[in-house]
């Protein structure tokens, strides 16, 4: 079962062990880490907005177009790291991943 190190708004540090098939979302709501998601995994209100460690960024697949779109439109946007866990799908290959918990909008 893949381990996700998550770091909450108030910068504490949590490891939870995250089902495959899994959306990121999903996890970190479910764990209380600070994710409303109040569209219920949309991709329509970006309040579950994260921010993916720099080493691990690049190996999740790009965005799609809706997910760009609602991101860059956040506060707290960063071109490399921030996703919408919502459309993040856990597997295996993502065990280790470390993200953080983008500030409230
Ligand atoms: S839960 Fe609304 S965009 Fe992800």
């Amino acid at each position: 079962m893949p381990v996700i190190h998550v770091t909450n708004r108030a910068g504490q540090k949590h490891t939870v062990e995250a089902k495959a098939g899994a959306n990121l979302m999903e996890i970190l709501r479910d764990k209380n880490l600070d994710v409303e998601a109040i569209c219920g995994g949309c991709c329509s209100c970006a309040t579950c907005h994260v921010f993916i460690d720099d080493a691990w960024a690049a190996k999740l697949p790009a965005r799609s177009a809706d997910e760009q779109e609602l991101v860059e439109e956040t506060e707290a946007y960063k071109p490399n790291n921030s996703r919408l866990s919502c459309q993040v799908k856990i597997t295996d290959a993502l065990d280790g991943l470390v993200v953080e918990v983008a500030p409230e909008e």
